[in-house]
């Protein structure tokens, strides 16, 4: 089974346009959000429990809102404590199939799948979306699963499992994928037996989630070469936890305060989570310190170019790439960005070189340190960037969330004023960026679509 899943339903439309005038060294700090690619997998995990559990750092942001109503459908009771702090309660699965208006829309349906299994034996889960940066398939999800004993009926727009118990097994991802070692994992937990991930993805993020599932009860061991062993136990507790902050939104201010040439203290960003990404910003001039309360972003000396590749923890993280590719616009020299994570990240790279004069040049060719899965498979997945180009303020549409935030770095950095649509894409995965960049001095207002 090899489906395809690329394209996102947005579930939503823009609530407004932002207008952005660039050129203004950005200077101030702000409070770092909990990871959206933590907490929304951690809301599944509530799932696995009869007993309420509370968690905290919750960034409010729309996909948060999405997977709470897949999760109200199923039965979940929700009730927000405070601004971050959600309990959420599901006595009993009122509801094992979840709807279709959930089809394409993000990727945390298929995550259920192991969890709604060992509440009911059965579940119909649509089919994700994702952002537009490549095909996207579950054929690993699948596989694993059937692995430890699901039958799985593939129908037009959905999966359907079923199980009398999953029991474990011995999983070797053909490659570290972060959502399939989710899967794994939220299936693994309460499965009878032991089941060992090999080649599994060891994010951060993911990290985070075998840390609330330990404190439900969960027996996870992280071993070496990145193997997960989980005992699966007959019963979940309740439990309150605290998400993780987001370094793809740390990285992101990071990468604004270096551009405009400001300084930005990120408050909860953690250098330990940021060590691939942190060598980068020196190599090409920009420094960190530690503060009181997290790290503090500046230009240390005039920016140079560098070579990136994106690749699984602890590399340099495909979510970082685009905002670092605005940054390398304004580094001396060429830089290359090889991108190995997806095949078709660097779309948004065309308005930036045709609308605001950036110097990049796509190719299909691997220039990183070693040939990646899409060698010779005519991907434009490398990037060569030659700085340092001043941008002109340009009117762009946001193609996904990461591109987002790089189209409104490119704006910050640019001379005049720039207009961005697509703005629901960004929203969905960033915290009030409209009143963050504010924060520290970006001249940025929305505008009623
Ligand atoms: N892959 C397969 N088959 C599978 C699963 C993955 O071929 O069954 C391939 C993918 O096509 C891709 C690679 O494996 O080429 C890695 O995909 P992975 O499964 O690791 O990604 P994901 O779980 O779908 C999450 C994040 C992404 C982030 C990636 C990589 C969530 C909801 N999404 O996606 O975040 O880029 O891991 O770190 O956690 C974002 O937040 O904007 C975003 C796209």
């Amino acid at each position: 089974m090899n489906k395809s899943t690329s394209q996102e339903r947005p579930m939503a439309v823009d609530r407004h346009t932002y207008r952005i005038t660039g050129g203004v060294p950005l200077r101030g700090a702000v409070d770092a959000s909990g990871a959206k690619n933590a907490v929304t997998k951690q809301l599944v995990a509530t799932l696995l429990t009869d007993e309420p559990c509370v968690l905290h750092g919750v960034p409010r942001i729309l996909e948060v809102d999405i997977v709470l109503g897949m999760l109200a459908e199923l039965g979940t009771e929700v009730t927000w404590l405070g601004e971050h702090s959600v309990r959420v309660h599901t006595p009993k699965v009122t509801n094992t199939a979840l709807s279709s208006m959930y089809s394409g829309v993000n990727r945390i349906p298929i995550l259920m799948m192991g969890p709604l299994l060992h509440r009911s034996g059965e579940t119909v889960v649509p089919l994700p979306g994702g952002c537009t940066i490549g095909k996207r398939p579950i054929d690993f999800h699948l596989a694993g699963l059937a692995q430890m004993g699901a039958d799985i009926v593939d129908n037009p727009g959905s999966v359907k499992v079923s199980t009398t118990r999953l029991s474990g097994a011995h999983v070797t991802l053909p490659f570290p994928s972060v959502g399939a070692t989710e899967n794994l994992l939220l299936a693994a937990v309460r499965a009878r037996g032991t089941t060992v991930i090999s080649n599994a993805a060891v994010e951060p993020e993911i990290v985070d989630l075998i840390l609330m599932l330990q404190k439900m009860g969960a027996l996870i061991t992280i071993d070496i070469d990145r193997t997960l062993i989980v005992t699966g136990v007959a019963e979940l507790d309740g439990v309150e936890h605290h998400t993780v902050a987001d370094r793809i939104e740390i990285a992101s201010f990071a990468a604004a305060a270096v551009a405009t040439d400001g300084r930005i203290e990120v408050r909860g960003a953690r250098q330990d989570h940021l060590i691939t990404f942190l060598n980068a910003l020196r190599h090409i001039g920009g420094g960190f310190k530690e503060t009181e309360h997290g790290l503090e972003f500046f230009r240390a000396r005039p920016l140079s170019a560098t070579d990136i590749e994106t690749g699984v923890h602890p590399g340099f993280m495909t979510d970082w790439q685009q905002p670092m590719t605005v940054l390398l616009t304004q580094a001396a020299g060429t830089s290359v960005v090889h991108e190995t994570i997806y095949e078709d990240r660097f779309g948004y790279a065309q308005q930036l070189s045709q609308s605001m004069g950036a110097t990049i040049e796509l190719t299909t060719q691997c220039l990183g340190a070693t040939a990646c899965r899409w060698h010779r498979r005519d991907f434009l997945h490398t990037a060569k960037i030659t700085g340092v180009t001043p941008l002109k303020a340009a009117d762009l549409v946001i193609p996904d969330l990461r591109a987002g935030f790089g189209y409104v770095l490119a704006a910050l950095v640019a001379e005049g004023t720039s207009t961005i649509s697509g703005t629901r894409y960004l929203e969905r995965g960033y915290e009030q960026p409209v009143a963050k960049l504010a924060a520290v001095g970006a001249q940025i207002i929305t505008e009623p679509v």
